[in-house]
């Protein structure tokens, strides 16, 4: 007999969910293409988390191994990250996915208004579909998903050495740079369209 899956019998209703959350983020896409003349989303990937990456997160947490932990706890078994071009275009799917009548906010991560120390920015939400299931959604522009990608390596780095703390902060300055020029694309942006 294979071993009991972490998620019970709900992996289909997660994976189900997800490709609901997908539709509508696709939908909205449509919808502010068709306003303001551009495809607000580069691109869109989501998964559910893995059996083992679900085990070890709860390991991590002292949780106990079970659905109520995966499901209910532990809020993140479905991620979903949207990546856009303009600032404007997180808050703009941000507000077409809370327009949603099934779709409920419960937690919300601004990182974007309020950066993390060293320097992640990226919009959070936990939304509770239908009253039952809950999903991650982060939203974040081109060069925060850039800018995170390469400080997501840094976790991984070999070896620690003298050179980690000139990293993290040339890592600080790329954010804060590339968080004006997310701006300064903004106001261009808005200029071209007038
Ligand atoms: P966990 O769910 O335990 O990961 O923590 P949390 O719920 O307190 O986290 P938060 O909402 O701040 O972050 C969730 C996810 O965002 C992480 O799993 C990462 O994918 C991403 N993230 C958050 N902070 C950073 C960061 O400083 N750098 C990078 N590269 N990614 C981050
Ligand atoms: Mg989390």
């Amino acid at each position: 007999m294979a071993a009991e899956s972490i998620y019970g019998d709900s992996l289909e209703m997660l994976e189900s969910t997800m490709q609901y959350l997908v539709n509508e983020i696709q939908k909205a896409r449509e919808q502010i293409k068709e306003t303001i003349g551009m495809d607000p989303v580069e691109h869109l990937i989501y998964r559910v988390k893995s059996e083992e990456s679900m085990r070890e997160k709860c390991v991590r947490k002292g949780l106990p191994q079970t659905p109520e932990s995966a499901l209910r706890v532990l809020r993140d078994a479905i991620g979903v990250r949207v990546v856009c071009a303009f600032v404007s275009d997180v808050y703009s799917i941000r507000d077409y996915l809370l327009n949603l009548p099934d779709c409920e906010l419960v937690e919300e991560k601004d990182y974007i208004r309020n950066p993390k120390e060293n320097g992640y920015r990226s919009y959070h939400m936990i939304v509770l579909v239908s009253g039952s299931v809950y999903a991650e959604i982060q939203l974040r522009t081109i060069s925060m998903d850039t800018w995170a990608a390469l400080e997501h390596h840094m976790h991984y780095k070999k070896e620690k050495t003298a050179e980690d703390t000139l990293i993290t902060a040339e890592l600080k300055r790329c954010a804060d740079e590339l968080a004006s020029t997310d701006l300064s694309m903004q106001t261009i942006r808005d200029m071209i369209r007038g």
